[in-house]
């Protein structure tokens, strides 16, 4: 097989057989073809898309490059979700714990961030112990024993995203949906998991900005995943904002403890029940009224709880981190932002609040960049509330940033005013695909 025709078959929009996109992908995992001839086929594929049973194809085949783990050793209906990612994402957190109360397994390999703020790893980090990096053996038997753990991906999973992910991040060939699905299907896939949920985020702050991509990226993950012979569904839910009070991991890590407290009944609560009753509708254990009510016992009985602390130690983390926050790491300087009009808030851009956190320590530049735990934002006020000039919107938090004069210029430029109540989209914008 020769890389230039593959190249110009997905240049002149014709499919590729099976055959060549197992060629592709292998020959480039070993280093047969080079990052430009990659790159090329990569952007041919931005520009042309691929066709669905391509895509289907192309994420077996990086599936395929890596090890693809057997969770047989589970006892009993394993369910994973993914976010495609957004600011302030703390769901994970809350939905593994809450499932895990429910009686179902969620063992969940997830990622540190690259961007924004840190991902679901760095925020569990942020506890002090915490280990990500577990023995699969003694991973099967946290799931066992919890019902819930949270771990590191492996680098012997899914070698070919790694490098092509890699690649696409400096080629401008990051976003490009059948790109997407195949990347982070191949990765799902590779975990092993009976059920997946897709949450696509879709607004200012996700890769979707639009509703109707949004829900092009979902078909085709569902698809795709149902074709692998997984019980599969997507949600589509709203980034147009960062999600919940907070964005940067310690602060996340206290969000996510003060929602399973109960403490805390506002979009990011009611998308963690949402997300929570799919997954248990999906493992069998009932109709989704049901398993949403469920979910909610989960939280109100102080079992979810519970069971994120067993979470914590099982992986080597102080569990009394959950209850006195000072275990965790504070910032040791603050900056509030204020309200510069009055008026309602009718927007917090989240790609503008996500590089203001970055700005604060928050998150990583590039893979070698330290995160510092303890920073980032809390907002007090959110989308559709009424503000007087000089209010204090949200508080910026660091111990590696004293000056807060450009985050805290990002952070304001993300909020827009109006005279008159917003509509405020709810966070769930469509309940399953
Ligand atoms: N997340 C991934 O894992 N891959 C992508 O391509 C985009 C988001």
């Amino acid at each position: 097989m020769n890389i230039s025709e593959v190249i110009s078959k997905t240049r002149k929009k014709e499919a590729l057989s099976s055959e060549e996109i197992s060629w592709l992908v292998d020959s480039y995992v070993k280093g047969e073809i080079p990052d430009y001839q990659m790159s090329a086929w990569l952007m041919a594929v931005c520009i042309n898309g691929l066709t669905d049973a391509e895509t289907s194809k192309l994420t077996i085949a990086m599936r395929d490059s890596g090890d693809v783990l057997d969770l047989s050793g589970i006892n009993g209906v394993t369910v994973d979700k993914h976010s495609t990612g957004g600011i302030g994402d703390k769901t994970s957190l809350i939905i593994a714990p809450v499932c895990a109360a429910c009686g179902i397994y969620v063992p969940k390999m997830s990622g540190r961030g690259l961007g924004f703020t840190g991902g679901t790893i760095d925020k569990l980090e942020s506890i002090p112990g915490f280990n990500v990096e577990m023995r699969f053996e003694d991973y099967i038997k946290a799931v066992n024993s919890t019902g819930a753990a949270i771990i590191s991906q492996t680098g012997k999973l899914v070698p070919a995203d790694k490098k092509m992910y890699a690649l696409r991040d400096v080629t401008g060939t990051v976003e490009s949906i059948p790109l997407i699905c195949s990347s982070i299907m191949s990765k799902k896939l590779a975990t092993g998991c009976d059920c997946i949920l897709l949450d696509v985020k879709c607004g200012s702050g996700a890769f979707m900005k639009n509703k109707e991509d949004a829900l092009k990226l979902a078909q085709l993950m569902t698809s795709v995943g149902k074709a692998a012979g997984k019980k599969c569904r997507a949600v589509i839910t709203d980034m147009n904002e960062p999600l919940g009070d907070a964005v940067g991991n310690a602060l996340e890590v206290i969000e996510a403890a003060e929602i399973l407290k109960g403490r805390k009944k506002g979009r990011l609560y009611q998308l963690c029940m949402g997300l929570s009753a799919n997954m248990l509708e999906l493992a069998g254990i009932g109709s989704y009224d049901r398993c949403m009510e469920l979910a909610e016992n989960a939280v109100s009985s102080g079992k979810a709880l519970e069971i994120l602390e067993k979470m914590i130690y099982n992986q080597g983390g102080n569990g009394k981190a959950i209850y006195d926050y000072s275990l965790l790491p504070q910032g040791i300087y603050k900056h509030e932002v204020t309200a510069k009009e009055s008026g309602y808030i009718s927007g917090i851009n989240s790609e503008r609040i996500g590089i203001a956190a970055l700005m604060t320590g928050a998150g990583r530049e590039n893979k070698e960049s330290h995160i510092d735990h303890s920073a980032g934002i809390v907002f007090s006020r959110h989308t559709g509330d009424h503000v007087s000039r000089g209010d204090v919107i949200m508080t910026l938090y660091s111990s590696s940033v004293r000056d807060f004069t450009e985050s805290a210029k990002k952070a304001l430029s993300a909020v827009s005013y109006s005279s008159e109540k917003p509509e405020v989209q709810p966070v769930i914008v469509r309940k399953y695909i």
